[in-house]
């Protein structure tokens, strides 16, 4: 058994994240987890909220609030929600940590030591209708590489490309609007990546072989057009100040670190936050400090691909110290909302909170992971969404549940049946079954993941064939064992179904599990020769009959859905 440490893009402070988001980092990766775990590995999957930089200091700004007494409560709601959509981490931490800011500066003083950080006085975009310095990302303009006009001063959303503010053609403040920008001097802390470009590009020939092409083909257009020295700190209030040991005249002047510089360290520094609640048992150098023997994951959104798959690598490379880097990169393209995108600032398309508000946590899930933007951006419509929770989850698997089990129940009482032994179409079923496991298995390790839904489908579909084919109801007017047999089995498929479904849909896969009386049962992982023989529960087993899974989604729901959310008009 192997140890895997994952983690998922934090997510933004700045306000509640949108379905595009969570199919894009921490839902895949719960899956994972979920999955990984019922195999029996050990796990350990981090996340934390990502709360320094000007995002979080505008929109505290907004909400009238400090930034710390904002953040603390925005990270208590996306808690909150993460929980309702049964996202279950190890650990769920904040970038304004203790243990975040110690790391940070660690790391720091060793690129430091090391000279890969020089102090530079560079020149600034200072705003004179906002009488500040402005961060990259709040001076916006058009993209020079490929006219996006609404490129950001940090990176453009639109070709993925890292900008300096300087490059942006009319560029204006994103605070104010105005154009009335002027450069004044100031000093900063250059990383100097241009030092280290030979040995990341070392570093990624090695590793990054297995990553989906999504992944390895943006690490290598950025390393084709060679690693920049970059300014780390900021002029804010809030962020991971510069050590004054080092830098007293920066620290002086309230220079705090990018938060580009400092969120992927949190992931360290979560994992420090989730260790140091139980010192005794815990040690996170074993996950992260020459730790050859663990398997590291990262899920995140093709925008933040080059901060994981060069710069934060640099950074640790920089140090020369032995910290574990990302050995498999699951990168994901955009979710759309009816073809345009997702927008946090208009407010268009579906936010978490909302969507548990409407519908329990495993439609999401199961929507998502089965229409994964993996190999190109995908849309969101409501009408997709309703067919395939209506055909797959209520249809192909809701009812199954519901039918066997209520039918078993009406004819042959409360417990599952004895009847026939099993014959040609339960071992010609347990072989289909194995089969169509072990493509289901082979596309979780291979982090397929709508490979994986399609598979799982397949699984539940070939429940229902065989209930078609062996027809129990008209088999009970004629032959009651072989009727018995049927449902058995059926019943044995069900338990299969609560154990596989578990990564995807794991609420309903605990009801189903639930609905037999068997001692010391658990999702624990079934392999495809276990499977064969369907045969996890017994003849003699009490069952209920649990309320139904899936509710249908009505004309009428959809109407109002479109309505509320806005559907293809807004495209
Ligand atoms: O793009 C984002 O939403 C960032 N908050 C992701 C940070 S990931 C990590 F590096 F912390
Ligand atoms: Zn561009």
């Amino acid at each position: 058994m192997a140890r895997h440490l994952i983690t998922s893009a934090l997510p933004y402070i700045n306000g509640i994240k949108h379905l595009g988001n969570m199919v894009g980092s921490m839902l895949p990766a719960d899956v994972y987890s979920r999955y990984l775990r019922q195999r029996g590995h050990e796990v350990l999957y981090i996340c934390a909220t990502d709360e320094h930089g000007t995002p979080a200091e505008l929109a505290a700004k907004e909400a009238g609030q400090s930034v710390a007494a904002f953040c603390a409560e925005q990270h208590d709601k996306q808690k909150a929600i993460y929980e309702g959509f049964g996202l279950r981490f190890d650990y769920f931490g904040r970038s304004s940590s203790r243990e975040n800011v110690e790391l940070t500066q660690r790391f720091a003083r060793k690129l430091h030591e090391n000279g890969f950080i020089e102090e530079r006085a560079i020149r600034q975009v200072y705003s004179i209708a906002d009488e500040r310095f402005l961060p990259d990302r709040y001076i916006v303009g058009t993209c020079p590489h490929c006219g996006y006009d609404k490129a950001r001063g940090d990176q453009c959303e639109n070709c993925t490309r890292v900008l300096d503010p300087t490059d942006l053609i009319e560029a204006r403040s994103a605070i104010s609007g105005s154009g009335e920008l002027e450069v004044r001097e100031t000093k900063h802390l250059f990383l100097l990546q241009s030092k280290l470009q030979h040995e990341v590009e070392r570093w990624i020939d090695e590793s990054s072989a297995e990553w989906p092409t999504l992944a390895s083909s943006i690490a290598r257009k950025w390393l084709t057009e060679g690693l920049q020295d970059r300014a780390i700190t900021r002029d804010l209030d809030w962020g991971v100040p510069v050590p004054a040991d080092v830098w007293p005249e920066l620290a002086a002047d309230g220079k705090v670190f990018y938060v580009w510089f400092d969120a992927p360290i949190e992931y360290i520094g979560a994992t420090k936050e989730w260790s140091d609640q139980a010192p005794d048992e815990r040690d996170y150098t074993s996950w992260w400090y020459e730790a050859d023997d663990v398997r590291y994951t990262e899920f995140m959104a093709k925008d933040n691909v080059p901060f994981h798959s060069v710069m934060f690598p640099a950074t640790q490379i920089g140090t020369r110290e032995p910290w574990k880097k990302v050995d498999f990169l699951k990168a994901f393209n955009w979710l759309n909302y009816y073809g345009g995108k997702f927008s946090t600032s208009q407010r268009r398309g579906i936010f978490t909170d909302a969507a548990l508000e409407l519908l329990p946590a495993d439609y999401w899930r199961y929507f998502l992971i089965a229409n994964a933007p993996e190999s190109d951006d995908t849309s969101f419509t409501w009408e997709l969404f309703s067919s395939s929770v209506n055909k797959d989850l209520a249809d192909t698997l809701g009812n199954f549940v519901n039918r066997v089990l209520s039918f078993s129940r009406k004819r042959f009482g409360d417990d599952v049946p004895a009847g026939a032994e099993a014959g040609a179409a339960e071992q010609k079923l347990g072989e289909e079954i194995a089969g169509l496991l072990a493509e289901y298995e082979g596309h979780m390790e291979a982090l397929q993941f709508r490979k994986a839904a399609a598979s799982l489908r397949a699984l539940w579909s070939a429940g229902n064939s065989y209930l078609e084919e062996k027809a129990p109801w008209l088999e009970i007017k004629t032959d009651k064992d072989a009727a018995a047999l049927t449902l058995r089995t059926a019943m044995n498929l069900i338990h299969l179904y609560s154990v596989v479904s578990e990564p995807f849909i794991p609420a309903s896969a605990q009801v189903m599990r639930g609905a037999f009386s068997l001692e010391n049962d658990t999702a624990q992982w079934v392999s495809p020769e276990e499977a064969k023989a369907l045969a996890s529960v017994p003849a003699g087993t009490p069952f209920t009959v649990p309320p139904v899974l899936f509710a249908k989604i009505s004309e009428d729901d959809l109407e109002s859905y479109r309505e509320r959310f806005g559907g293809d008009d807004e495209a």
